[in-house]
């Protein structure tokens, strides 16, 4: 890159001994000033490279934040004065001339402060200064590498890159759409996409083979650490491919992303299936960067007395090591109530704790209802010793899997931009995840165009709840990345899930005509996936929230405090669109 331009030879960071008697011109933000006496001041003079110290005549009227040039001849820093903490810390400019090329009102908060320190609000009211500063700086610099990684890789392996419509029809499934009125047809309304997802599956039946975008969606939901109502995906589906052809695929994708940001490349990423991950973490977004899973118990207490768990389906404990989380496993009475309490909040019955003491015995409330042979079993089972911590659950098999997965995350889950990176394939998710109970059909888990897995096929309407899906997600740290699908190519095979679901031909012809009306033409098998490249960048920038890694987001409330979006507009416009606005409910 050459960083020369006009107004300037250089950029502020890259100067360094190797440059000592060079004359150069700087142009940059004037980061800080301090007077050094005999008519001398320092200026900091930054740009987004890093910072020079620049010695300028004190008269010289340079204030913070204004915009100035600066030629002067680098120069060693006097014995005593270097600073090693700063990649230009040995050099210093000097004999030089300033040109004031703006002048700056004061900032409203010190753009070299450490941006955690300034209230969330005003960064997003500022954030044009707020990108001036060197943490949004690196993250969207790095955010730029990983795009750049993510086209090579995908490039490399032959996708090609398609734009797909933003204006499209609203399609009822998953997340809540935004609409955007016509003008044309007012009363009509267009939906912003959640997905290019509709659009891929067609370039397949359009024989493009491989299609790839780096692609913004829209969804208008709750908004938390890793939700914007507009985030990015890496969108990619493949034709004529079986799952391990995608999951090939987009590993290669993430692998080189990951390497553009951190320089180094993880191992291959292990997989697992959903069935493992509930069992074993309680959870299909598990999080494997640390221990206590959960084990299963059902079986010792088969002719238990204890009412609780008498002809439970299923009872899983944890066993809450006082070797790893000391602090966890020593927590009094005060505290086992509100996990307790937690326990329920998620649905749990009540939740049994248990104090392992010396030689293996128990303390806790429901020790008597249990045998001694109940007892040691347990002890045995969970591998427990003296000043462990056990908790149990019973109840159906999803409900202690979910309880205990959410304890153990509550108790021991590391922040999630925390090393080490642990990326793992969730494979093999179930095609319906139960019962709706009002309709009295299986819910399909991700969206009705999912391919069964071939060998629960025949499973379909006999025991639609244990059929498995040639679905997969990709988690990393305990964030969902990505999701993606072998995809449903076979008309027939599609009216089975179709009908499963309760949707006949007509209903499915209205609701989904303009999408599998051209499946009637020749579709390929096919597959695809897409990750969320905010979350990726976030946790690879060492950041917990999106927002981090976006230049303009929304505050968790959805507005954007600088534009004040959004906001009413002009009575005019609303008539040419056809629309009337209520006025706003109370409270
Ligand atoms: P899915 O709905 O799982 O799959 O979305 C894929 C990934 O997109 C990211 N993501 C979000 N990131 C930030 N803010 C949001 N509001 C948000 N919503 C989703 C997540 C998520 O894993 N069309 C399918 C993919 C496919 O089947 O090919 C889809 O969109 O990282
Ligand atoms: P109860 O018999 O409802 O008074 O419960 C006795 C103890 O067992 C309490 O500590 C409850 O929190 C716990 N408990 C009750 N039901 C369950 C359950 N299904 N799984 C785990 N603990 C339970």
């Amino acid at each position: 890159m050459t960083s020369s331009t006009t107004l300037r030879t250089h950029t502020c960071g890259e100067l360094s001994a190797r440059h000592i008697g060079e004359t150069v011109t700087l142009a940059g933000w004037v980061s800080r000033r301090r007077e050094h006496g005999d008519k001398l001041a320092f200026v900091d003079l930054r740009d987004f490279s890093g910072v020079m110290q620049c010695v300028i005549d004190d008269g010289a009227d340079a204030r913070s934040e204004w915009v100035v040039r600066i030629t002067g001849v680098v120069s060693a820093r006097p014995a005593g004065t270097t600073n090693p903490n700063l990649p230009t810390g040995e050099v210093e400019l000097t004999n030089c001339s300033l040109e004031v090329l703006n002048s700056a009102e004061p900032p409203p908060f010190p753009i070299d402060q450490r941006a955690d320190e300034v209230d969330e609000n005003i960064r997003l009211k500022f954030r044009y200064l707020d990108v001036r500063r060197e943490r949004m700086q690196r993250n969207l610099r790095l955010r730029a590498g990983v795009n750049s990684a993510i086209r090579t890789a995908m490039e490399n392996q032959g996708f090609v890159e398609v734009e797909t419509p933003l204006l499209m029809p609203s399609t009822p499934e998953g997340a809540r759409e935004f609409l955007v009125p016509s003008r044309k047809e007012p009363g009509s309304f267009y939906a912003l996409p959640q997905s290019p997802q509709l659009w891929k599956q067609l370039l397949m039946v359009a024989g493009m083979d491989r299609y790839y975008q780096i692609a913004r969606c829209l969804r208008d939901e709750d908004l938390r650490a890793d939700r914007q109502y507009e985030f990015t995906q890496l969108d990619a589906e493949m034709s004529f491919v079986t799952k391990d052809d995608v999951l090939a695929a987009i590993s290669n994708a993430v692998l080189a992303a990951a390497h553009a940001a951190t320089g180094i490349t993880p191992p291959p990423i292990e997989r697992i299936t959903w069935h493992e991950a509930m069992n074993r973490f309680g959870s299909d977004k598990p999080d494997l960067r640390f221990g206590l899973e959960l084990v299963e118990l059902t079986s010792i207490f088969s002719g238990t007395a204890f009412k609780a768990f008498a002809s439970s389906p299923s009872i899983k404990g944890l066993r809450v090591d006082c070797g790893t989380y000391p602090e966890q496993a020593a927590m009094g009475r005060n505290k086992l109530d509100q996990l307790t309490e937690r326990a329920k909040q998620l649905g749990a019955k009540g939740l049994v704790w248990m104090k392992v003491g010396e030689g293996g015995a128990l303390e806790s409330p429901v020790a008597k209802f249990l045998s001694d042979e109940e007892k040691t079993t347990l002890v045995t089972a969970l591998g427990a010793s003296s000043g462990d911590l056990l908790l149990l659950v019973a109840d159906e098999w999803s409900t202690t899997c979910g309880v205990l997965g959410q304890l153990r995350n509550d108790l021991a889950r590391p922040p999630v931009h925390e090393g080490p990176y642990r990326y793992v394939w969730v494979v093999d998710f179930p095609l319906f995840v139960g019962i709706n109970p009002t309709t009295k059909k299986p819910q399909p888990g991700h969206h009705p165009f999912c391919h069964p897995h071939p060998d629960d096929e025949s499973k379909l309407e006999t025991d639609p709840l244990n059929v498995r899906a040639l679905a997969y997600d990709l988690v990393l740290n305990g964030w969902e990345l990505g999701s993606g699908s072998i995809r449903i190519h076979e008309p027939d095979l599609q009216r089975r899930v179709f009908q499963l679901l309760g949707i006949d031909d007509e209903t499915a012809d209205r609701k989904f005509g303009f999408f599998l009306q051209p499946f009637k033409y020749g579709a390929p098998p096919h597959g695809g996936f897409a990750f969320g490249i905010d979350r990726l960048v976030a946790i690879l920038a060492g950041e917990d929230n999106i927002r981090e890694v976006i230049a303009f987001p929304k505050t968790q409330s959805g507005l954007d405090p600088m534009t004040n979006a959004p906001g009413p507009v002009e009575a005019t416009q609303l008539n040419e669109l056809g629309l009337r606005t209520l006025p706003k409910p109370a409270g």
